[in-house]
């Protein structure tokens, strides 16, 4: 490891260092989103987004917002650089801390980068932890992520945090909504999980979704939809993974 960050990879959010464009980058982006997603984002996303008051001027100031979230359910946002290694990122979950990149896209990319920056880390996953089943089961996530490390089924579990965390549906009364960060943080993505005739829309199987690999570069071919965050709290931290991993070591991956 070298110098220049402490053992668990944070670093002060140093809100000042963020220049005006970076500013209004996040302003464009938040009301390009926040345009979009009522009637596509589900409830608890929406309401997350009011209670945390994320508008503000800017990127926001993760003490004021910790001191919102924090109330809500426990849970705190973290400055690091970039992406952690793995044992970090579920300390942390595990923790009730959730780490956010402390930067910010460029503006020929607003509509699209491959690394979390803050607009998605912040926006896209931090209304969600206001919900206190949610909350949970991103702290049993972490806990989880530890022990699939030490069973070397982390590539199965990853698919779990991609195919609810990141690309999640939720099946409502109202209709189909997101949950999932990686597309509440998308323009593109919120419409086309919903309303475009080309991906599949599957319900969740916890076995499923652990052997469907998954692609990182480009719109999805598939989701899953859940019936509620009770459900898939329920059918995650309620279960032992260790005979499913078990299973999964001799079962192949689906491609569909
Ligand atoms: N219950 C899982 C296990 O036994 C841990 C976990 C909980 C994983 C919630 C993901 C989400 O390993
Ligand atoms: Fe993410």
């Amino acid at each position: 490891m070298g110098a220049g960050h402490s053992p668990d990879w944070t670093i002060p959010q140093d809100h000042g260092h963020f220049t005006p464009g970076e500013h209004q980058t996040w302003t464009t982006l938040y009301e390009r989103q926040a345009a979009l997603l009522p009637g596509r984002a589900c409830q608890p996303f929406l309401d997350g987004l009011d209670q945390l008051d994320l508008k503000g001027a800017g990127i926001p100031r993760f003490d004021d917002l910790n001191e919102r979230l924090g109330a809500l359910t426990g849970w705190k946002v973290v400055a690091v650089p970039g992406l952690v290694p793995d044992e970090v990122f579920f300390e942390h979950l595990a923790n009730r801390r959730f780490p956010s990149g402390n930067f910010i896209r460029r503006p020929d990319q607003l509509d699209y980068l491959q690394e979390p920056d803050v607009f998605h880390d912040v926006f896209g996953h931090v209304p969600m932890l206001t919900d206190p089943v949610f909350a949970d089961y991103m702290q049993a996530y972490g806990r989880g992520g530890l022990r699939a490390l030490g069973l070397g089924r982390l590539h199965n579990l990853a698919r779990l945090y991609w195919y609810t965390v990141e690309f999640g549906l939720l099946q409502t009364a109202q209709g189909l909504r997101i949950y999932g960060a990686g597309i509440l943080s998308s323009s593109s993505e919120s419409v086309y999980c919903l309303e475009d005739p080309r991906p599949t829309r599957i319900d969740f199987d916890l076995e499923r979704v652990m052997r469907t690999p998954y692609r990182i570069d480009d719109l999805q071919d598939r989701y899953f939809k859940i019936e509620s965050l009770q459900q898939l709290l329920d059918a995650t931290a309620g279960q032992d993974f260790g005979p499913l991993y078990e299973r999964l070591a001799v079962l192949p991956d689906l491609v569909i």
